[in-house]
């Protein structure tokens, strides 16, 4: 099979890390006899370099000939780069949200999940996390206040600001439908997350949910207020299967969850329309910190490249390799900084790319 992979290494640790999930692709193409062909796109601070806009049109119209677009990360550190001297609009992460919307990508799949071989570094008591947990938070990712109409203004000489939340029936509809259908080959729970206690938007979100859900009676549903959902999170994460929410919650729920598995270089994502396209993404952020040093873990880039082989291209054999490759690599104890702990061997990320190709 050929496939058609745009890549977006962005900024910070970006390239380092989709450089090996590159090098792992390139080993399930020569195992299983596939051809992958990368385009190579520009997002991001890497994008205001060259062309002075996160994004451009010609971008868009690459990424959409693509297959799936795989992604390292983007944006720089705000105090010290000079793309935070540029207005908002022309930003890093306004490159991002266009992205998303240009390309319709709706359904964000934050899986955030206890490994058992990392227990160590999760930070919650042992206690709470010992029967695990493997959650799924399906955030919306086009609509609500990302995407509502904004504006500052002075009013009476009293400076305001506006961001509205919007949400229409079909945005919550085709979202709920997704999270339903995940669930069904998961453990069959959703919950569903808003403030229905306050916002109109949350609920009709509610409404709309419960309707979908009557197609659907072997999933259970349940609503969950998000400042409950915040405190459950790390009260008792084992409770949840597939949460599902709205953007703005979405954002801040996922990552509280993934900090609660204390592993957030471990966290692949995927971002979804309605078609086989998508956008994957590891869970982190560019981390600037510590960009060219080779020690940024690339685990969640290739599991990012795993869920690209098993969403966008039906390969589950090779999404499965790569998985059990990952688990391989972690059972022999290597470990990059991030998740390093005594009696370990501390590897860095081209060294981590290396082995977990080698165990495919
Ligand atoms: C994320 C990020 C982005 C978001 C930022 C960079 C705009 O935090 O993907 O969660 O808020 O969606
Ligand atoms: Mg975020």
């Amino acid at each position: 099979m050929k496939l058609n992979i745009g890549i977006i290494k962005g900024d910070g640790i970006g390239p380092e890390i989709v450089t090996e999930a590159v090098k792992v692709l390139d080993r399930v193409a020569e195992k299983y006899g596939h051809i992958c062909e990368y385009t190579e796109l520009l997002l991001g601070g890497a994008s205001i370099d060259v062309h002075g806009v996160p994004l451009t049109d010609d971008t868009i119209r690459k990424a959409k000939s693509c297959d799936a677009v795989l992604m390292g990360s983007i944006g720089g550190d705000a105090k010290t780069s000079p793309w935070y001297q540029l207005e908002p609009s022309k930003r890093p992460e306004a490159g991002l949200l266009k992205i998303r919307k240009s390309l319709n990508l709706f359904a964000n799949l934050r899986p955030a999940v206890l490994y058992d071989e990392l227990k160590g570094a999760c930070p919650l008591k042992e206690s709470i996390t010992k029967g695990g947990f493997d959650m799924m938070i399906m955030r919306e990712l086009t609509g609500g206040l990302y995407f509502g109409e904004r504006r500052t203004v002075e009013e009476n000489g009293i400076m305001t600001a506006y961001d509205s939340l919007t949400y229409n029936e079909v945005e919550i509809r085709r979202i709920a439908k997704r999270a339903f259908d995940i669930a069904l080959k998961r453990r069959k729970k959703v919950t569903s997350v808003d403030k229905a206690n306050v916002l109109d938007s949350s609920r009709l979100w509610r409404k709309v949910v419960d309707e979908v859900a009557k197609d659907y009676p072997e999933v259970e549903l349940s609503h969950m207020l998000v400042d409950n959902c915040a405190m459950q999170l790390v009260r008792d994460p084992g409770q949840f299967d597939v949460i599902l929410t709205e953007n703005m919650f979405g954002d801040i729920l996922s990552d509280e969850a993934s900090m609660v598995t204390g592993s957030i270089g471990m966290l692949a994502s995927a971002s979804l329309n309605e078609t086989k396209f998508g956008l994957y993404e590891p869970s982190g952020g560019s981390a600037p910190d510590i960009a060219g040093k080779g020690i940024a873990n690339p685990i969640a880039t290739i599991l990012s490249a795993a869920l690209m082989l098993r969403f966008s291209f039906d390969l589950d054999a090779e999404a499965d390799a790569v998985e059990a490759a990952v688990e391989k690599v972690l059972k022999e104890g290597y470990r990059t900084i991030d998740i390093m702990s005594e009696g370990r061997q501390q590897v860095g990320t081209a060294q981590m790319g290396d082995l977990i190709s080698s165990y495919i």
